[in-house]
């Protein structure tokens, strides 16, 4: 079980990372145009130094020979640096060549069935990202999706890891995790949600309201 941050906005990224609870970050091409102005490259060698683990970087060009040349420069950035390759016909050649000629790291994207994973890790794919917001929000079931993916992973033997992206609430973080997702990737506004609890608010204010009372009366040093 691992969570990833999604965002390419550095300061996000930095206040996830403090936490203690993040293992790598991801990125798309919407979250980067989203994200404060600035050299990209440069963005992302900061989020490198912040986050200790991989760092998915998404290529936009939509032939193979294009995916190929962008994949090369993000790849030349840094070794965590993985490439994120989005799900289709041209996309499969590139993932195939990524991983297993030239040794890239592929993080296979934009994906909505379990079909579709099973094609990527048939090409060879390190990271099949499922997109449970968006399969939820057609109406499709994404645990389903995950776990048709993890049973594939163990029938095929793949060295595919399941990233659940896509996240619109913690329910989808608990559920994705509990349908067999190995990593979670979201974004920043979850993990406070993820912590805070209103009763723990309350049991924390209480428990420190009867110490400071007994400090008062002197009952306590
Ligand atoms: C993660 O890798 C995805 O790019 C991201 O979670 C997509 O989120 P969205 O469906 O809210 O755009």
């Amino acid at each position: 079980m691992e969570l990833f941050i999604d965002s390419a906005d550095i300061d996000e990224v930095r206040k996830a990372a403090s936490l203690g609870v993040i293992t790598g970050c991801t990125t798309n091409p919407k979250l980067a145009a989203s994200a404060e102005p600035g050299d990209f490259r440069k963005r992302v060698e900061e989020i490198l130094t912040v986050v200790d683990g991989p760092v998915s970087v998404e290529v936009v060009d939509e032939t193979v020979a294009g995916m190929l040349s962008e994949s090369a420069e993000y790849a030349s950035w840094d070794p965590r640096v993985v490439v994120k390759i989005p799900m289709c016909l041209a996309g499969l050649e590139a993932i195939h060549k990524l991983e297993n000629e030239r040794h890239v790291r592929v993080n296979v994207t934009c994906m909505m069935n379990s079909n579709q994973a099973a094609m990527a890790m048939m090409a060879g794919a390190t990271y099949v990202s499922l997109f449970v917001g968006r399969i939820t929000d057609m109406g499709y079931d994404a645990d389903a999706t995950i776990a048709e993916t993890a049973q594939f992973i163990e029938r095929g033997a793949f060295k595919a890891r399941i990233i659940a992206g896509s996240m619109r609430g913690v329910g989808d973080i608990q559920r994705s995790f509990l349908a067999g997702a190995h990593i979670v990737t979201t974004p920043y506004k979850l993990l406070p949600a993820m912590v805070h609890h209103p009763r723990t608010v309350e049991t924390i204010q209480e428990f420190k309201s009867a110490w400071d009372e007994a400090r008062q009366r002197g009952d306590v040093g």
